[in-house]
């Protein structure tokens, strides 16, 4: 481009087209120059022309943007994968101490290995805790003062050559001034900062691209990219904490080293201090824990390394950790956040269920945002307000909690939280009947929360299982009035020209959707039953219905008879186990309601449903039979005595009626025996019964 160019607002569009692919072309190959070969083409002040130039065009022609438009890329693709590189030094890890008293055995046996201290104890071992930063180590290779290279851990003896990754990095030098020995060996750990990770999730989000699951998986990530525009994309930085190989020595502690590293230019922990005895490295470890949450990266526990060089040369290695350093692991799971919010969430039964809207912190390497409250005495009971600082706890895969108030850190004039009487999505009132504690909207068919729960509820992995029918789709088809009843779903097909008309929804998708609700249209009984979301009915409570009644229409024939008093029907409900009165009401006033008559219509229109087929127990001696266990069994448990009867295909019943065929009846046994004798129910005593089910 050796003419100035046109103002972009007198370009035509095929001009600009033209335009923005030579730039595509030219600076693509600068970038190539610049981060592969070393050896940059123009000047920065000329590149940077060219990419000011590639930005304008594309903000006045923005359906022009090119797929390979340099805006998209900021490096240059390497053309294979990564190479392989021996560490001059190995890269080790560190051991481990969990508590003040694992601590004290770890300084004590560097006290026992060093004559000196052993020989006098008032001399003090200084050493350095600074944060165990939760990130992925990396060696980066200087020689005179340049630059040279860069690779990961890997196997702590051949890393991977990232050298062209870490060329994009913004906070790093890439040239050391000063007092620089002949070759230096900086290492330390590449970590995302947890706002540029939440950025970056987002952005990933949006694009329908992987979201990462913690800052340290976004951080590898990011750095082995054999498309090193996607690294340059994410702003990786680095705390710089040991070395590698060096021609000469850098100063006589750790902390002078540390000097020297900031000195050149690199970052060094700012909470990284100088202790001489234990109480002091307690101290520092409980400075550190308490700063974690507000840190904008992640940490994972405190290391300890013995300040002066000599010793720790002297102290040397064990296996691949180090003698004179250990890691304080901080416990698992538990941080410190504020509580932004509380939301209140409404479930498909219209439970209202809080839940605290956390200040994203990461807890056992993952990032936190949500817990839940429970309901609201838990709230009154631990006091939790919007504005307090909050202890939360993750265990496992389970949902965050709140664990308790840190009622130090409460703000002035902070107010006591007032739970909603009213359902934030429907308004209808909310209410907690008498013993509950739960409080559920009344809104019930018209509250859009519930509805789109349950449709939510209705396509699940346990109910219907339709692939591909996530939350975002059964949002957007009920707002888009689509689907009004789940079994509208069954008539999306109907729906097909909208369907492909639809916003970013290609037709592949369509057909995967139409296919996979066509694959359900036929429905074991047990799955449908769960999947119409009535309370207090799970996956078990359904699969004992499909197997008391084997047929929809039984079960709606029953559910109806039912609602007389002293009925057969009631009686035989009430007597499934598990189904107490109260499931019983649930059962019948939902089969009972006109709405849900007409959509159990609806559906018995819509599909398949089969009948509840007994599991393969041909041969079992109690298959289809209603057996009561009563008074004390001596060798298993009840509930492993019911399981096993219910394996070998029998109903388990809680009370004898003439239904019942077998009463297996411990010590104990009371009224339950006498009326079995009563009916002319066979009645077995344990042993009996192990012999039946040839386990005596
Ligand atoms: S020193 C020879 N200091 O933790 C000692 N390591 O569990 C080398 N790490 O592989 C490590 N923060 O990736 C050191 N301030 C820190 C650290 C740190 C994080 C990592 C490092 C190491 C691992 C061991």
């Amino acid at each position: 481009m050796s003419n100035e160019p046109l103002p972009v607002d007198q370009l035509t569009d095929m001009e600009a087209s033209a335009e923005l692919k030579d730039l595509a072309t030219e600076i693509n190959a600068h970038d190539k120059a610049y981060y592969q070969d070393d050896a940059p083409s123009i000047s920065d002040g000329e590149y940077d022309a060219l990419r000011q130039r590639n930005q304008d065009l594309e903000a006045a022609f923005p359906h022009l943007i090119r797929k390979d438009s340099p805006s998209k890329r900021v490096g240059a693709t390497p053309t294979s994968g990564f190479s392989k590189v021996a560490h001059a030094r190995p890269m080790l890890s560190l051991g481990n101490v969990f508590s003040e008293e694992e601590l004290a055995d770890f300084l004590t046996g560097v006290r026992r290995f060093l004559k000196e201290l052993t020989d006098d104890p008032s001399i003090p071992l200084d050493m350095v805790a600074e944060p165990k930063i939760d990130g992925l180590s990396i060696s980066l290779r200087y020689e005179k003062g340049k630059f040279i290279s860069a690779a990961t851990r890997g196997d702590g003896a051949v890393g991977e050559d990232v050298t062209a990754n870490v060329k994009t990095f913004k906070e790093l030098p890439f040239e050391l001034k000063g007092n620089v020995p002949e070759v230096v060996e900086v290492r330390g750990e590449v970590y995302l900062a947890k706002s540029d990770f939440a950025e970056l999730n987002k952005r990933q989000e949006k694009a329908d691209d992987k979201v990462f699951a913690n800052p340290r998986n976004a951080a590898a990530g990011s750095l082995r990219q054999l498309d090193i525009s996607i690294t340059a994309s994410r702003p990786l930085k680095m705390f710089a904490y040991a070395w590698g190989e060096l021609s000469e020595p850098v100063g006589d502690t750790q902390w002078a080293f540390f000097e020297q590293l900031k000195a050149w230019g690199f970052q060094v922990n700012p909470l990284t201090k100088v202790c001489n005895d234990l109480a002091g490295l307690m101290a520092a470890y409980t400075e550190i824990a308490e700063q974690r949450a507000s840190l904008d990266y992640d940490i994972d526990g405190v290391v300890y390394k013995v300040n002066r060089l000599d010793w720790q040369e002297r102290l040397g290695f064990v296996s691949r950790a180090p003698r004179w350093a250990t890691a304080h692991k901080f416990p698992a799971e538990k941080a410190q956040t504020v509580i932004n919010d509380i939301d209140i969430q409404v479930g498909r039964t219209g439970s209202l269920t809080p839940v605290a809207k956390l200040e994203p912190v990461t807890v056992g390497g993952v990032v936190v945002s949500n817990a839940t409250l429970h309901n609201e005495d838990e709230i009154a009971r631990k006091d939790i307000r919007v504005g307090d600082t909050v202890v939360i706890q993750r265990a496992g895969d389970v949902i965050p909690q709140v664990v308790e108030v840190v009622l130090e850190k409460r703000a002035k004039g902070s107010k006591a939280f007032k739970y909603p009487i009213k359902c934030p999505i429907c308004g209808s009132d909310a209410v907690r009947d008498e013993g509950e504690a739960v409080r559920r909207c009344t809104g019930g068919s018209i509250c859009e929360a519930q509805i789109v729960e349950r449709f939510r509820h209705f396509v699940s992995r346990g109910a219907f299982d339709i692939e591909g029918f996530g939350s975002k789709h059964v949002e957007a088809f009920f707002d888009e009035g689509l689907i009004k009843t789940a079994a509208d779903i069954f008539r999306l097909n109907e729906h097909e020209n909208d369907l492909r008309g639809r916003e970013g929804w290609g037709d592949k998708s369509v057909d995967k959707l139409l296919a996979a609700i066509e694959l359900r249209r036929t429905v074991p009984l047990d799955r449908f039953i769960f999947a119409l979301g009535i309370r207090q009915i799970g996956q078990a409570n359904a699969r004992l219905l499909a197997k008391q009644y084997i047929s929809i229409g039984a079960l709606r024939q029953a559910m109806q008879e039912a609602t007389v008093i002293g009925s057969d029907a009631l009686s035989d409900l009430n007597n499934i186990d598990g189904v107490g009165p109260s499931v019983a009401k649930d059962l019948i006033s939902f089969f009972n309601e006109e709405n849900n008559q007409a959509l159990l219509d609806d559906f018995e229109a819509q599909l398949t449903i089969e009948d509840f087929e007994a599991p393969d127990d041909s041969g079992s001696p109690i298959v289809g039979k209603t057996i009561v266990f009563t008074g004390t069994l001596e060798t298993v448990t009840r509930g492993e005595a019911k399981a096993k009867a219910e394996q070998l295909g029998a109903k388990v019943a809680g009370s004898v009626s003439k239904k019942t065929d077998l009463v297996v009846a411990g010590p104990g046994a009371g009224s339950k025996a006498k009326k079995a004798e009563e009916l002319g129910v066979r009645l077995l005593s344990e042993e009996e019964w192990l012999e039946l089910i040839g386990e005596g």
